[in-house]
């Protein structure tokens, strides 16, 4: 490395850019914990929301203090007619995330106190747009079926609605347990590009729902979020087990990206995969219908064999919601509606001790030259 050439991380590889408390992601250990507690064990044992409250509140909740955050929750998911009205304009092939993307922009018009960056007016916010960001999802989508919207129901848990508002009504709880379990699983994940898009945003001064409105941008990539949509149109493209190793052969040749695979931090597994998979089985039991999951258990075991790449958590999360019942352009919008909590934290934890995020680049264009003659 020569001081004109300085030592390039690209995609930022490896580079430690902050101190967070929010969660910690160990590739050495395949694990991760937020606020200190192994994402296995609050999958299994807590409620999304409690697990949105540890999140922003770094403990979880007592019985008194859930019940308050639910109850503040349920109460601020309606959205205003004025974005209904927005979200019917909307083009009918809009994406669902650039239509989620400007929901949240909207939302951030109408919000009383969206330029108001200190901590309590950031926590309020971000309530507001955790309990509407799924009202937005759903009536956009449904919108897009030529459907009218679902009021949302405040006596409903937050997967529940979640639910009522996309699909008119709410499940077996087998089936809620495991979209609840997909949420836990989505709520954070450290230094992110869309978490690290986030904290950007706000190093600037700028507000929440501007560091949101960037976050749905980033998460919507296929190397990112998108790629839990793209693994079911993989899987549905390959269409049954007996042709996954074939088709799979096929892209090696290609040297082609299989969606659902590869980690920039994990190399040895994701921490989450397991848990996912065996809600993912529950639902294909529940569903009856085995095809999806037994593909994905043979291009997994084909991947690690040639590849040696393991899945992400991606991978189980796509024919998990496609048999819980979701259209496949609503998978990163459901990861959206999980991963606000995430971003709220590091936006409170960035605002809280901030420092403008600006790196430096490394300059290859043309040598500085004279302007020609005019
Ligand atoms: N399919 C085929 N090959 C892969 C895949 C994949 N999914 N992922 C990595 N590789 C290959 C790379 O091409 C590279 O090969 P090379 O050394 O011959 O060039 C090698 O494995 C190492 O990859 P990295 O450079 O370490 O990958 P990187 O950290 O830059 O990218 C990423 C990580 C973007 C997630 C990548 O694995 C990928 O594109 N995966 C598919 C998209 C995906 O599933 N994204 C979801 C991420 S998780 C989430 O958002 C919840």
């Amino acid at each position: 490395m020569s001081e004109t050439e300085p030592e390039i991380r690209k995609g930022l590889v490896g580079v430690v850019a902050d101190v967070s408390a929010v969660s910690k992601v160990m590739p050495e250990t395949n694990s991760l914990t937020y606020r200190g507690y192994a994402v296995q064990d609050l999958a299994e044992n807590c409620s999304f929301e409690e697990v949105a409250y540890l999140l922003w509140n770094g403990e979880l909740p007592d019985a008194d203090q859930l019940k308050a955050f639910r109850a503040e929750e349920a109460g601020e998911r309606a959205i205003t007619p004025a974005l209904h009205g927005v979200i019917r304009a909307f083009p009918q092939d809009a994406h669902p995330m650039d239509a989620i993307r400007t929901a949240v922009s909207f939302l951030g018009l109408e919000d009383p106190e969206t330029a108001d960056v200190s901590e309590a007016a950031t926590r309020r916010k971000a309530m507001r747009l955790l309990a509407k960001i799924p009202t937005a999802i759903a009536a956009a989508h449904r919108a897009s079926k030529g459907l009218a919207p679902v009021e949302p129901d405040p006596k409903l848990t937050f997967a529940e609605n979640f639910f009522h508002v996309v699909l008119g009504k709410v499940p077996a709880p087998e089936v809620v347990k495991a979209f609840d379990v997909s949420l836990i699983l989505y709520a954070e994940h450290g230094f992110n590009a869309s978490t690290f898009t986030a904290r950007t945003i706000t190093s600037t001064g700028a507000d929440l729902h501007g560091a949101v409105t960037g976050g749905i941008a980033a998460l919507k990539g296929p190397l990112h979020g998108g790629a839990n949509e793209a693994v079911m149109h993989m899987l549905a493209e390959i269409g049954e087990p007996s042709k996954a190793v074939a088709w799979l052969e096929g892209k090696f040749d290609h040297k082609a990206l299989v969606m659902g695979f590869g980690h920039r931090v994990y190399k040895n597994g994701d921490s989450r995969v397991p848990t996912m998979t065996k809600y993912a089985e529950k639902m294909a039991e529940v569903v009856g219908d085995r095809r999806w999951m037994e593909m994905s258990r043979l291009l997994a075991a084909e991947m690690l064999t040639k590849k040696k790449i393991h899945p992400n958590l991606d991978f189980p999360a796509g024919p998990a919601y496609h048999l819980m019942g979701f259209d496949i352009p609503l998978f990163t919008p459901i990861f959206v509606a999980s991963r606000i909590t995430g971003w709220a934290a590091h936006v409170i934890e960035q605002q809280a001790d901030n420092r403008l995020i600006r790196p430096l680049s490394h300059y290859t264009g043309a040598a500085q030259r004279s302007m020609p003659a005019r």
